[in-house]
């Protein structure tokens, strides 16, 4: 190296080579640096997958219906869904139609009987419904009220089971059927992932998503919304520990949802973070371990082979979950 830049550089008869070194070494130090700079901020941005999709308005192509390899595959789950009728409905406000809403739809959310988005305005292209309240964290629970007495009014004899779930819920609805293929709609019941404080049979995380029986919908509309002693007016509050004082004082059960081995099977966050127990550190993440009702397994004991939900999912982590689930196959092993 040395040797070919001092050749040209002696410069009327003076040798200034050691200047243009030291120049040269401040140049390639500036470069080394700023190649760096660029490698951390670009390593940090790619790992966090939450906020590359964030603003995108994607559409991602599926298999043709017509695909060998699928065709027919899905026979008892069509029938199931004939028998077990679920609508679902999902939480969202008009800045998410874009950038969460249209991704349910294209991916899990199909897969209901009756797929709802309640927002504040009517978008034709989703569609929503337009509930009459105010967008923002504080309206949440007043949101959650008018949304529940919108599907009484409109669908109640339509379906069997009533689905609460967020923009950034991820469902599994075939599991959802099976476990309700064991319950009786006309009976109050409540399903989701359940959360010891505040309520004392519990309350279920409204991220995970929950389930109320047709039943456990007719009590919480005729007989514990009107009342107040039995539910809260206003619109402040948390929406899920509300709606569950709400169900609890009209005697709708919270349902142990957890699976023959006890893992779970509604979950307040991505699969990542319940099956490595170190995230469960993490700070956002410690109130779950604090509050989950049951005593809960790390590693893959954490989650059912037939798993429900999961929260806190991107748009495209969505994507990735339907190629998992229902494509990915390992060839050879069947259940
Ligand atoms: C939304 O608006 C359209 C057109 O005005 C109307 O036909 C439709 O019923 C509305 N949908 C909802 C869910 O409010
Ligand atoms: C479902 O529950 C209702 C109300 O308790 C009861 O009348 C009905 O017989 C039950 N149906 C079945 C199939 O068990």
């Amino acid at each position: 190296m040395y040797g070919k830049w001092n050749i040209n550089h002696n410069i009327c008869g003076q040798r200034y080579i050691p200047k243009i070194t030291i120049f040269y070494k401040f140049v390639l130090l500036f470069c080394i640096i700023s190649i760096f700079g660029i490698l951390v901020s670009s390593f940090c941005s790619g790992n966090n997958y939450q906020e590359d999709f964030e603003d995108d308005d994607f559409t991602v192509g599926f298999h043709s219906d017509d695909d060998k390899s699928h065709k027919n595959n899905d026979k008892i789950a069509q029938e199931m869904s004939q028998d077990i009728r679920v609508l679902c409905w999902i939480m969202t406000g008009p800045t998410n139609h874009k950038k969460k809403a249209q991704h349910v739809k294209a991916t899990w959310g199909k897969r209901c009987n009756v797929l709802l988005f309640m927002s504040s305005i009517n978008d034709t292209n989703l569609p929503s419904v337009a509930l009459s309240v105010g967008e923002g964290r504080n309206n949440l629970w007043a949101k959650t009220k008018e949304a529940f007495k919108y599907v009484y009014k409109n669908y109640i004899n339509d379906v069997d089971w009533f689905m609460k779930a967020d923009d950034d819920t991820y469902v599994i609805v075939e599991n959802l059927r099976l476990m309700l293929s064991s319950y009786n709609s006309s009976e109050p019941l409540y399903f989701g992932s359940r959360l010891k404080p505040f309520v004392k049979q519990g309350y279920m995380s409204g991220g995970a998503g929950y389930v109320l029986s047709k039943e456990a919908l007719r009590r919480f509309i005729e007989d514990s919304l009107p009342d107040k002693d039995k539910c809260r007016q206003d619109n402040g509050g948390d929406e899920d520990v509300e709606m569950g004082k709400c169900l609890n004082n009209v005697e709708v059960k919270a349902v142990d949802t957890r699976d023959g081995y006890g893992r779970g099977r509604f979950f307040p966050m991505i699969p990542e973070h319940h099956i490595i127990p170190k995230l469960k550190k993490l700070e956002k993440n410690t109130w779950y371990w604090k509050m989950a009702y049951h005593e809960t397994k790390d590693g893959l004991d954490c989650c059912s082979d037939y798993a429900i939900s999961f929260h806190y999912v991107p748009p495209n982590m969505m994507y990735v979950l339907e190629y998992l689930i229902y494509h990915l196959r390992p060839y050879g092993i069947t259940n």
